[in-house]
């Protein structure tokens, strides 16, 4: 079965063809980066308007990529949850008229479970990945997805049963590391350029705190506007004596205890659970020295899907898609977008 998928939560706007739920065709991310870096920050009106151009021609593509005809697509799955209602709108009305107009399946799904599905998928450059069983987790495992808009450290059981078990209680790891960047005139997106920055620069040239949420209820939430604010509140004392400090320290000590922040609220979850495969997903688990810290972890299997399927994309949305395809579910095509994070089951045990 081949199916359409249609990504547009935030501002990639991303159309891609997955045969069977596991074999990508084609995967088409346009993204919409050089428009909101003059913001430092994703410009929602102007995320819609983009998404309302591209969404054609990105789909358009995507076909063209996998020479197939629109008469060859055999069902539509798009996001219809979580991310910025606006831009999910467009995709959602796009791959509706779509189903509509073919008189074929659709069904809308919530991206979260996606990225968590990612590492199922076979990429078409099949050398980005050296050992496919490697890659592919069994269920349960923990799911740790850290994006722009979310932190969420979870309970996998099945692709669309998850158990949250600790969310961030403020900013999302994303959102920190884009705020860091924006107040040091780092440049856009933020993740990706301290992640640059921080491989020349010194970790332990500034302490900055861990917040201390480590007790009760929050074992398993992390908290980032305590670092941020630090981070910031550094930058008049670090221009006006520099102290032989440079931007890449700043963006190394940040990162440091950014991820440190993640690891502690994830290696609780660990410890709980007895569970010790690990799924990350998100624009953050791109993050080098996220991937360098879990690694050192005999004890854990880390799943980091490849760059391009990390963020959002398409293809993640395709394969979830089929899965629910194929157990004869449908939305119907009155269902509409929602810009928060989904009934998930709360909490643990
Ligand atoms: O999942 P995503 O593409 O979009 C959503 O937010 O839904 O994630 C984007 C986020 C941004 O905050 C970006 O700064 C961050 O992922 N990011 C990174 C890295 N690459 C992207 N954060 C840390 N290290 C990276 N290498
Ligand atoms: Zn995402």
């Amino acid at each position: 079965m081949k199916v359409l998928g249609i990504e547009t939560s935030c501002d990639e706007c991303s159309a891609s063809v997955v045969e069977d739920g596991e074999k990508i065709v084609s995967n088409v991310i346009a993204t919409q980066i050089p428009y909101h870096a003059p913001w430092n920050g994703v410009v929602p009106e102007i995320a819609s308007r983009k998404h309302t151009e591209w969404i054609y021609a990105v789909t358009k593509e995507a076909l063209d990529k996998a020479e197939l005809d629109v008469t060859d697509i055999d069902a539509v799955a798009v996001t219809n949850r979580p991310g910025l209602f606006g831009s999910l709108l467009v995709g959602l009305s796009f791959a509706k008229a779509f189903a509509w107009a073919r008189d074929i399946p659709f069904i809308a799904v919530d991206h979260m479970l996606a990225h968590l599905y990612a590492p199922r998928l076979l990429p078409v450059n099949k050398e980005q990945i050296t050992n496919i069983s490697d890659q592919r987790p069994e269920y349960p495992f923990l799911g740790l997805l850290v994006s722009g808009g979310h932190t969420i450290i979870c309970r996998a059981d099945n692709f669309d049963d998850i158990t949250v078990l600790g969310t961030t209680i403020d900013d999302a790891a994303g959102e920190a590391f884009d705020k860091v960047a924006k107040f040091y005139n780092f440049g856009y997106p933020g993740g990706a350029v301290i992640d640059k920055m921080a491989r020349n620069g010194d970790s332990g040239a500034f302490n900055f705190p861990m917040p201390s949420l480590h007790k009760g209820d929050h074992r398993y939430d992390v908290s980032y506007s305590g670092l941020k604010n630090a981070v910031i509140n550094q930058i008049d004392l670090f221009k006006k004596k520099k102290g032989g400090h440079t931007n890449e320290d700043i963006a190394a000590s940040f990162q440091k205890t950014a991820v440190q922040i993640l690891l502690r609220a994830l290696f609780n979850a660990v410890q709980d659970t007895a569970l010790t495969v690990i799924v990350a997903g998100g624009g953050v688990a791109a993050n080098s020295f996220l991937r360098f810290r879990l690694a050192e972890h005999d004890n854990l299997r880390c799943i980091f899907p490849p760059l391009d399927l990390c963020g959002d994309n398409a293809a993640m949305i395709a394969g979830i898609g089929y899965q629910y395809l194929i157990r004869g579910e449908r939305s119907s095509l009155n269902v509409t977008a929602s810009a928060r994070v989904g009934g998930f089951k709360k909490k643990y045990p």
